[in-house]
């Protein structure tokens, strides 16, 4: 271990040779919060402004042809969330959230489709399917530019302290935590990227190395695996969590989904 620490030593610095991190390990310091847009290029937050360069748009788009199509069984989900009743605008800066019926943590993926099994007698979509990334890129960029704002609800807590520790817990053959990179070194490069602070406010999100839109569950598997961890499941109860930590820790930063990321 000692080897590999002095081997990342000229970006972990601060990483190595701390005590394991106690109840005292300090978030974000919320003077700096930064979206990851702050680290594209000029040319890329140019796309990603633009609804039509932006290629997440295309799954924004076949989104609303989702949400508005019905057939002979099955309601619209505007036929529902139309103008009228329970429009959805803003509605995904306040996700993940407890949903009543289960009394569980559910994030905007989960809720489309509590919606398809409960209001649709419809089965529900698998997690990274088209269609669900398709629906849920429609549904958050409604909420483009609301800030994020987890209404304050004590059945949270539990879900927060859990998403909190997997955060601050060092993982992987690298023996590095979320909060090494995205809290300590944020704003330095590494393997050709800069470190963002690690906000989910653009996803799902464009990704260039994906070529494709993604989850923000699907992020976390990308980066569990840089450190050599074993990703979880999307849609895991860790990953649940962690997306609550993260909203909490991102809270008044606008929703840009879809963001364009390198
Ligand atoms: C038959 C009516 C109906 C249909 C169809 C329907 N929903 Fe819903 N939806 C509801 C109701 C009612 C709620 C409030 C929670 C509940 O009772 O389940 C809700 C809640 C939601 C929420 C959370 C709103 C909030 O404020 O937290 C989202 C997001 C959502 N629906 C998306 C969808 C999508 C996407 C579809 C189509 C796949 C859909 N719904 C289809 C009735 C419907
Ligand atoms: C070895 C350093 C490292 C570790 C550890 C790490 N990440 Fe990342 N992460 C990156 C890099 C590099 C990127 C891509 C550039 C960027 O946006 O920060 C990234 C991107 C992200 C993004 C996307 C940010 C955006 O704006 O698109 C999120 C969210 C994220 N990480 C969350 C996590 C979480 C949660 C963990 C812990 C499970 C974690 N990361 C662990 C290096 C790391």
């Amino acid at each position: 271990m000692r080897r590999r620490c002095l081997a990342l030593a000229f970006l972990f610095l601060t990483a190595c040779g701390d005590a394991e991190p106690g109840p005292d390990r300090a978030d974000l310091d919320r003077d700096t919060l930064v979206s990851g847009y702050a680290f594209l290029t000029r040319e890329t937050q140019r796309e990603q402004d633009d609804e039509f360069l932006n290629p997440g748009f295309l799954w924004v788009d076949r989104g609303a042809g989702l949400f508005n199509s019905a057939d002979a069984v099955r309601a619209s989900c505007a036929s529902c969330h139309g103008a009228g009743d329970r429009p959805l605008a803003g509605v995904a800066a306040r996700y993940p959230r407890i949903d009543e019926e289960t009394g569980k943590l559910t994030n905007l993926e989960g809720r489309i489709n509590f919606c398809r099994i409960r209001h649709q007698a419809a089965e529900p979509l698998a997690p990274e399917s088209e269609d669900l990334l398709a629906l849920s890129a429609y549904v958050a960029s409604l909420s483009r530019g609301v800030p994020i704002g987890i209404e304050p609800d004590e059945r949270l807590a539990p879900y927060y302290a859990k998403g909190r520790d997997y955060f601050f817990t060092r993982r992987g053959q690298l023996n590095l935590a979320c909060h090494h990179c995205h809290d300590r070194n944020w704003g330095r490069a590494l393997r050709g990227d800069t470190i963002s602070q690690g906000h989910g406010n653009g996803f799902p999100a464009y990704r260039l190395e994906w070529q494709s839109l993604g989850s923000l569950h699907r992020r976390f598997r990308d980066c569990d695996t840089g450190v050599r961890a074993a990703p979880r499941p999307l849609q895991s109860e860790d990953y649940l969590a962690l997306e609550l930590y993260l909203a909490q820790r991102a809270s008044g930063l606008a929703v840009e989904t879809p963001a364009i990321r390198p």
